[in-house]
């Protein structure tokens, strides 16, 4: 069983469950036992009657943390006891992977008779709040029932957090009604690289699509019934090309650009304007009516300043607002976001470029580039996402590249699954108190080089269930 339970012993004796079981909830457990219904029945056919008494039965306890579970199989039945109902959930899952795999399909191969739980008690609890996937749906368009899939597959290693980084500079992947162009225009691009992009060959080939809101109504709702938060990030002041293209206005020069069809680190930037700050606010506005998540994640990677060093514009604004340089002016706008975030009720993550020219109040830093960003932030005060991309960037080779493995970005290294399964994410360097910041980590997949879902998955499994151990 993956992530392994935090403490499990023999009970010497089975539960048998029969189609003909009863299950039980408390009434603020009823949503789970509904999704252990429906998953039972899609693999068994089993069409589990609820009652007041069970063989199946879900309790609340106070004895147990904010996710933890205790479960017990014995000839008495299967009794799951939780705090709350993510908790719960939590001994479900491990319930339905006590079973027989082929219950876990979506249609029975066949109907049982009976199933025999193992005699077990497990008791478990995750050790960290945020156990995360990013997925990148900018540089490749992920279809929704795949990000379902996702979702299920995340559930299932009682992981809890779905980063959809749904912006960037060659594609805008979410409707917003006040500025239609964003997808118009910029969720399509003419063409992508053919392999590595330094090598300069396309593939002649438009790439694109975006998500309905309602999609992603879809998708958070269908993630909440399993636990899994969706982060959505929208990417500034960089990796912006997209939105430039779609609202030229929102550049620094004249030049006109499309949706960028190669991969990398871009010049073009937004403009420190204040309408541009407002066009991310309105953005915002429609983001958080769709997104209930507390985290909204901006960005705030590679965003080289050449612009803004170029532009007599962006160096007037510097000065006008008592600005050193073009970082403290990348940290104004970023400051500015935060602030209209937590006057809506949420909490502004970024990169952990955030911290260049000073880190905006409450600000919770996702570090990347190693875990000094995040020590740094831990350190101030902030709450820290711990995700350096040597240990949990699933975008990496998983072998050597030159052993057999499709192409993937920086052929120089790769992460195979041990290293991921040896990761750590507190870092030795902060005190007990300021290990209390760290919320926790996640894997990142960028998708330059992923093209499909498929693939995808390639990339995931079966490094994303190191992660989950982690
Ligand atoms: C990143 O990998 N640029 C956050």
């Amino acid at each position: 069983m993956i992530p392994r339970p935090e403490q499990l012993r023999s009970t010497g004796r089975d539960a048998v469950l029969r189609p003909n079981s009863a299950i039980a909830a408390d009434p603020e457990l009823h949503g789970v036992a509904r999704f252990l219904r429906r998953s039972l029945q899609a693999g068994t056919g089993w069409e589990l009657p609820f009652a007041d008494t069970g063989d199946i039965r879900l309790r609340l306890a106070d004895d147990l943390g904010p996710e933890g579970y205790r479960l017990t199989a014995s000839p008495d039945g299967v009794e799951i006891a939780a705090a709350t109902p993510a908790g719960a959930f939590y001994g479900v899952q491990t319930l339905r992977l006590l079973l027989p795999p082929e219950t876990l399909r979506a249609a029975p191969v066949r109907v049982p008779d009976s199933l025999a739980v193992p005699g077990l008690e497990i008791v478990d609890a995750p050790r960290f709040r945020w156990r995360g996937q990013h997925m990148d749906v900018s540089r490749h368009f992920m279809p929704l029932p795949w990000l379902k899939r996702l979702v299920d597959l995340l559930a299932l290693h009682k992981l809890n957090t779905l980063h959809l980084h749904l912006t960037d500079d060659q594609g805008w992947r979410l409707q917003i009604d006040r500025y239609p162009r964003l997808t118009e225009v910029g969720a399509w691009r003419r063409e992508s690289p053919l392999g590595y992009y330094s090598e300069g060959i396309q593939d002649g080939r438009p790439h694109g699509g975006f998500y309905a809101k309602d999609d992603m109504r879809e998708l958070v709702a269908y993630a909440a019934e399993r636990f899994v938060t969706v982060v959505p990030e929208i990417e500034l002041p960089g990796h912006s090309q997209a939105q430039i293209a779609a609202y030229p206005e929102l550049g620094n020069t004249d030049d006109t650009v499309e949706p960028w069809t190669s991969w990398g680190i871009n010049d073009h930037i937004v403009n420190p304007e204040e309408s541009t700050v407002q066009f991310y606010k309105d953005v915002l506005d429609e983001v958080l009516e769709v997104f209930p998540s507390r985290y909204i994640h901006i960005g705030g990677d590679e965003a080289p300043k050449t612009e803004w060093r170029a532009s007599e514009r962006a160096q007037e604004l510097m000065r006008e607002r008592g600005l050193a340089n073009e970082e403290e002016l990348q940290s104004w706008f970023v400051t500015q976001i935060g602030a209209y975030l937590e006057s809506k009720g949420r909490i502004m993550v970024g990169w952990d470029e955030i911290l260049e020219g000073g880190l905006a109040p409450g600000a919770v830093v996702m570090s990347w580039r190693g875990e000094e960003g995040g020590v740094a932030a831990a350190s101030a005060g902030h709450d820290v996402i711990i995700g350096p991309e040597a240990f949990v960037y699933l975008d990496y080779y998983q072998a050597p590249s030159d052993s057999g493995e499709p192409l993937a970005i920086h052929p120089e290294k790769y992460t195979d699954l041990a290293k991921v399964y040896a990761y750590e994410p507190l870092p030795a360097a902060l005190t007990e108190e300021q290990r209390g910041h760290v919320l926790g980590s996640q894997g990142q997949l960028w998708t330059e080089y992923v093209a499909t879902p498929e693939h995808a998955e390639y990339m995931l499994f079966p490094r994303l269930c190191a992660i989950a151990e982690v």
